[in-house]
């Protein structure tokens, strides 16, 4: 009997970690069918071509998304749930992520790497929740060991909005926000879903500082390859040794959950209600319309 195809959604697939997850994916035996959010649909389209996979046995679907703006979040989920049809979400990977995104002209009050980090990526899961729900998906919510960097939380309320005119790097911020976000939603799924954050590890190789000056250190002694991190990141797929305490989600790039005490800041339940809208709240502050 055939094996029944995996489905995985996934943002940020389209190069870096993301790509490279997709790519041994795609030489397993078990049988996937992806469906990705590109900003360049087209590049994309012609990288995973590049990669001559089995597609007897595989299937791909790259669906245009720039999660800079919210309204292609809503065309993506709606196409991707078209696409899936009956089937089940197996995997949510949320993966995508900037260092430095420019604002873009429109109504938000947010800055655009906070949009990409965490926002747009807090609403696709809301655009997809009854799916997900009914699928009992694994949500794979990638993270990033920066978080640490946030030791007073209360800097978020400004240093996140539109010309806030913080000189500080605003990636910690806002992968410290979107493991808020990853904790919020293990709470609302409780008993339906699985929710994993996972760090890939030091890559200093892979496409995240582009639009800056900083150059991650590539003989750091902590440093990794592009397929050891994707490796980490896979882990969350599979591992189902999950610690008793409910709030240990975080899957560090050597393998342990770790202690609630290195995420302790995260944990706070009116922190992660603040920094996680509803649905109606995202479109209403967004400007997105039925
Ligand atoms: N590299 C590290 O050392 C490190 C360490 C800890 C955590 N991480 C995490 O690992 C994940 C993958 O990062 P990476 O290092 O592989 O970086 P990367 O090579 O820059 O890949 C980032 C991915 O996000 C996508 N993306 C960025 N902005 C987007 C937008 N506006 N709309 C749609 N897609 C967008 C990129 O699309 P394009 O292909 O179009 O550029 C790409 O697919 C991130 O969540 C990052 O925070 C990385």
């Amino acid at each position: 009997m055939a094996t029944l195809a995996k489905t995985v959604v996934a943002t940020g697939a389209t190069s870096g970690i993301g790509f490279e997850l997709v790519k041994q994916l795609l030489t397993q035996t078990q049988p996937y069918k992806f469906i990705l959010a590109a900003r360049d649909a087209k590049t994309a389209q012609a990288a995973f071509d590049s990669l001559k996979y089995d597609t007897s046995k595989h299937s791909l679907t790259i669906i245009p998304s720039d999660l800079t703006n919210l309204k292609t979040v809503k065309t993506f989920s709606q196409q991707a749930l078209e696409k899936i049809g009956q089937d089940k979400i197996d995997y949510l990977m949320l993966n995508a992520a900037t260092v430095k995104t420019v604002d873009e002209p429109g109504v938000s009050k947010w800055c655009g790497t906070y949009i990409v980090n965490h926002l747009s990526q807090h609403y696709l899961v809301h655009l997809l929740r009854e799916k997900l729900e009914a699928s009992q998906s694994r949500l794979v919510f990638v993270s990033s060991g920066g978080i640490r960097l946030i030791d007073d939380p209360s800097v978020l309320d400004e240093s996140v909005k539109r010309n806030s005119g913080t000189k500080r790097d605003l990636y910690p911020d806002t992968k410290f926000i979107a493991l808020l976000g990853a904790h919020w939603w293990r709470r609302q799924l409780q008993g339906k879903c699985k929710v994993v954050a996972v760090s890939p590890g030091l890559i200093p190789t892979t496409g995240l500082y582009r639009q800056t000056d900083i150059k991650l250190p590539a003989d750091h002694p902590d440093a990794k390859s592009v397929p050891v991190g994707a490796q980490s990141v896979l882990a969350a797929f599979t591992r189902d040794d999950f610690p008793e305490d409910p709030d240990r989600i975080f899957l560090t790039s050597w393998g342990e959950w770790w202690e609630s005490d290195v995420i302790k800041l995260t944990l706070d339940k009116k922190l992660q209600d603040k920094w996680c809208p509803s649905k109606d709240e995202v479109e209403k502050e967004e400007g997105i319309t039925a």
